[in-house]
């Protein structure tokens, strides 16, 4: 039985159809309020009650702390599939026989490369520029080269600008770092898996053999897995609102990027470690900082913590803590910021200032850690996490088209002056 929900204003009662989702979610559709009432709107900054699409991309539950691609656990994904697979299966709503992952790679690997003429845009960059704004411009560049890439409208166009991407991407990403780094802008090796070639891109040394070692990979493809989506966060729907425009695949990715760069966002990978290096440097005194995170006078917040959605534990924390020690002890790494935010996460768990708000771990807290040991350095970190959200950003793009969503484009509630009339200037 489908179910109504009244909403009565001054007296006069209107009927919205509640529309329920396939894990029993409700929302009241209000696609027609404003034409039953004659113009009113609701409003929601944040949008902390609104949805802004149906999807059958990800699910997840904040109160239970469950997390799962097309119906997939994020554990049992995290645990046992690639991040390929994984980028498949969000992209096209199945896990890939071994014949459509295996075109599926070669496809990518005919893209893996980009015109020579994007050094010259990298040679512009200065040095020091944080390469996540070297990644979007270059992500958006890409169009100059590849302009076939903007009006995709059939799925087989769609599919060669999302092969297209998922090659060249990591590409980009590896030689904003090798910019940085005064490495020679070179190719990886398309023999070697996706994850292998992007570390073989990022850390081959000129004259020097590049050696895989599994254990990295295997830690970075956790990652990037668990990166991979998250629903309607702050970038995806920038992606998805910019790709409502019909702007093009890349451009929107772009503007994901630059949503993401953001410390309350993807930036908190960044600021995390940024924040255990200073408790270090202070002394290791994580009292004090905890009571800096509390006093609302002083604006530090506790970077890695809390979640919009996530109000019992993030899942994505979990098995990233346990990672990050099963990866330090693999590689014989000790850092002592790990046992400085095992005290942090301790002390913030016992007090009520963190229980009563709800705030747990994210998914931010430990990964920095696991990127340290890796030999990612910490400017990095972010165009790690995009790397990791690029399959997700795409099938939610895809997802967009599909469905033939109308452009985004909310509504406010004036707060401004009221008709003024001109003074000319000589008379103000
Ligand atoms: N440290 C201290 N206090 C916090 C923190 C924190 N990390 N996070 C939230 N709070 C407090 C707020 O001050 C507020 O307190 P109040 O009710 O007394 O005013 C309350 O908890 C609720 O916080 P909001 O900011 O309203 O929660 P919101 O859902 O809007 O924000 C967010 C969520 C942005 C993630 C926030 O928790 C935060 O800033 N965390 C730190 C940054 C971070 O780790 N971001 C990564 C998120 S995961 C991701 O994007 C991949």
């Amino acid at each position: 039985m489908s179910r109504i929900a009244t909403i009565e204003i001054d007296g006069k009662k209107y009927e919205l159809p509640i529309i329920e989702g396939s894990e029993n979610e409700l929302a009241i559709d209000i696609k027609k309020l404003r034409g039953l009432t004659g113009g009113i709107t609701t409003i929601d900054p944040g949008y902390k009650n609104t949805g802004s699409c149906e999807s059958a991309i990800t699910f997840l539950d904040g109160e239970k702390g469950i997390l799962r691609y097309r119906g997939y656990s994020i554990e049992d994904l995290a645990e046992k599939a690639n991040f390929l697979e994984v980028a498949f299966l969000l992209i096209f709503g199945e896990l890939p026989s071994v014949d459509e992952l295996e075109k599926f790679h070669e496809d990518i690997k005919a893209q893996a490369h980009v015109d020579e003429d994007v050094k010259k845009i990298i040679d512009g960059f200065p040095k020091a520029a944080h390469p996540m704004g070297v990644l979007s411009s270059l992500t958006s560049a890409l169009v100059a080269f590849n302009p076939a890439s903007v009006n995709v409208d059939s799925e087989e166009e769609m599919y060669n600008a999302i092969v297209r991407i998922l090659g060249k991407f990591p590409v980009l990403t590896a030689w904003a770092y090798r910019k940085q780094a005064g490495f020679p802008l070179e190719y990886g090796d398309n023999s070697l898996g996706y994850v292998d070639n992007f570390l073989k891109m990022m850390f081959k040394k000129p004259a020097a053999e590049y050696e895989s070692n599994q254990i990295v990979v295997d830690a970075l493809n956790k990652l990037l897995i668990l990166h991979a989506d998250h629903e309607q966060n702050c970038s995806t729907s920038t992606v998805r609102i910019v790709g409502s425009s019909n702007a093009g695949l890349f451009v929107s990715l772009s503007a994901g990027i630059n949503a993401l760069w953001g410390p309350l966002h993807g930036g908190a990978n960044q600021a995390v470690i940024e924040m255990l290096e200073a408790i270090k440097e202070d002394g290791g005194d994580t009292k004090k900082y905890m009571a800096k995170a509390k006093d609302k006078s002083d604006p530090f917040r506790l970077m890695g913590f809390g979640h919009r959605v996530y109000k019992n534990f993030d899942p994505r924390a979990k098995i990233i803590k346990v990672a990050a020690d099963e990866v330090l002890e693999a590689l014989g790494v000790e850092d002592p910021i790990l046992e400085i935010a095992k005290g942090l996460e301790k002390e913030a768990l016992e007090d009520s200032y963190f229980v009563d708000r709800k705030l747990y771990p994210n998914v931010d807290f430990y990964s920095g850690i696991i990127y340290r040991a890796l030999g990612i350095p910490t400017e990095m970190f972010t165009p790690m996490f995009a790397l990791g959200r690029l399959p997700g950003w795409i099938a939610q793009w895809r997802e967009m088209r599909l469905r033939k969503e109308p452009i985004g484009r909310p509504r406010q509630v004036y707060i401004g002056e009221t008709y003024r009339k001109f003074i000319s200037a000589n008379k103000r």
